[in-house]
């Protein structure tokens, strides 16, 4: 029986991984983010109350839910702070003392928005769009070593020490670089001296937990953050996020070894959505497009920036079923598509050269390429919060089963609703 399942984005991020995150934590013990940081925004939708979450695992809202956050996020201490106010002043029960930090996590510090705002000015018209949260030049300093991390708050000196030489490089950069105001020691230290103490408590080591979760049965459920082609080994780099979204970046980025993951359950919107810059095949800049932006609200939990939608890529699909070891997919807002005279698949994508490729590319600049689409009949029928296959519109069923069919994976689950309930459940992974 799995024990270990990891729920993650197959497309651009906001595929619905907050929802069915929510829903099966009902079965676990435990949720773990492993990467990325508060660019995340993951909604969860109870009765009439919704909830977005961006740093802190959505296994907060189940009140005997213990929640880690691994070495491989990044972690500002003024976000997970201000998320623990919040959600505590919503009426959820312990949220602080049910929240642990690897010691490795890396600390997203004020220089790191002030890094990343400048850095996209710079980009000009080549920005990525980044959340503006600091985000990747944190991992940059992750990588460069000379970042700080949770850890280092154990002995001041040593953080002062490294702080000072941090901001020595950061400023030089902010100051003759971007131009971009300095941000002063003071201004860090008064972002990290308040909440010292209670980060320190939170501590834990999140490898060793997961472990013994194992052994004692207790089930553990992954929660990515972003999708796999924000992943920035296998996304449309430089378009990309700064971590790996993939579903090996839970094992490094928590500590869980590579064979203690069961189930991988990938999610997927009935169509796609972006949002940033980037490549995006199956984009749709017509009334078509706006429809869908409207119909599925499409727009960012975290900057509330209009996505960009389109039709369904199954070539992008096949390729996150194989990177990700898809056991699975759920496949979220069908209600969405409701009321269209037709619905398209992309099945390859045509190059500049006239070939046809059943493979994405890796890098953005191979991108020019025009998708190959298959048609099918829409549906007029309301799908919204249908919980069974069968009462489906006829024509809902083909697409999806015809989804399944080039995607090369089962689905597990169809989401008709942004409610927990609003679900059809084919397959159980915890089961
Ligand atoms: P995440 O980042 O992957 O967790 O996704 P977001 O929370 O950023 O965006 C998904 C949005 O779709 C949220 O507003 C959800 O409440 C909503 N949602 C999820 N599933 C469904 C569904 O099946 N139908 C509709 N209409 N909305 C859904
Ligand atoms: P969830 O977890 C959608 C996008 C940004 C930008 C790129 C880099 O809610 O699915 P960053 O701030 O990470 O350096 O931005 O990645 N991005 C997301 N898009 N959903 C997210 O998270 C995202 N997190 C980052 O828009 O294009
Ligand atoms: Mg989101």
């Amino acid at each position: 029986m799995p024990n270990n399942v990891v729920v993650l984005g197959t497309q651009w991020g906001d595929e619905g991984k907050g929802k069915i995150a929510d829903l099966l934590t009902s079965r676990a013990g435990i949720v773990v983010r492993s990467q990325g940081g508060n660019n995340a925004g993951h909604t969860l939708v109870v009765g009439d109350r919704k909830v977005v979450v961006r740093l802190v695992p959505s296994g907060i809202l189940h009140k005997d839910c213990l929640c880690l956050i691994g070495s491989g996020v990044v972690v500002s201490p003024e976000a997970l702070f201000g998320e623990i106010g919040e959600l505590t002043a919503a009426g959820f029960e312990n949220v602080e003392s049910r929240i642990k930090l690897s010691e490795g996590c890396a600390l997203l510090l004020p220089v790191h928005p002030a890094i990343d705002r400048g850095a996209e000015k710079k980009r000009g018209k080549n920005a990525i769009g980044t959340t503006g949260r600091g985000i990747g030049p944190c991992y940059e300093d992750k990588v460069a070593r000379r970042g700080l991390r949770i850890g280092d708050l154990k002995n001041m000196s040593v953080f002062e020490d490294k702080l000072r030489a941090l901001l020595d490089y950061r400023n030089f950069l902010l100051k003759h670089y971007y131009d971009e105001p300095e941000v002063s020691f003071e201004t860090v230290m008064n972002s990290v001296l308040p909440v010292r103490e209670r980060m320190l408590a939170m501590l834990t080591d999140v490898s060793d937990t997961i472990a013994k979760a194992g052994k004692q049965g207790v089930k553990v459920l992954f929660e990515g953050a972003q999708g796999t082609f924000l992943d920035i080994d296998y996304g449309t780099y430089p378009y990309v996020t700064s971590s790996n979204t993939v579903a090996g970046g839970c094992c490094t980025g928590s500590g869980a070894g590579p064979l203690s993951l069961d189930y991988v359950l990938g999610i997927a919107k009935v169509y796609t959505t972006r949002v940033g810059g980037g490549p995006f095949p199956t984009e749709l800049n017509d009334e078509v497009g706006e429809g869908i932006r409207k119909r599925g609200h499409e727009f960012g939990a975290v900057t509330g920036r209009p996505r960009r939608t389109g039709w369904y890529d199954a070539v992008a699909m096949r390729r996150a079923v194989t990177i990700n070891s898809l056991s699975a997919l759920a496949l979220m807002k069908l209600d969405v598509l409701d009321g269209m005279d037709e619905v398209k698949i992309c099945t390859a994508y045509r190059l500049p050269d006239g070939t046809v490729s059943e493979l994405p590319p890796f890098a953005a600049y191979e991108y020019e390429v025009e998708p190959v689409y298959e048609s099918m009949p829409g549906w007029k029928e309301s799908t919204f919060g249908i919980t069974e296959f069968d009462r489906l519109p006829v024509n809902a069923q083909r697409y999806l089963k015809r989804l399944e069919e080039l995607s090369g994976v089962k689905v597990a689950i169809i989401s008709t609703g942004p409610e927990r309930n609003q679900t059809i459940h084919l397959e159980d992974p915890f089961a």
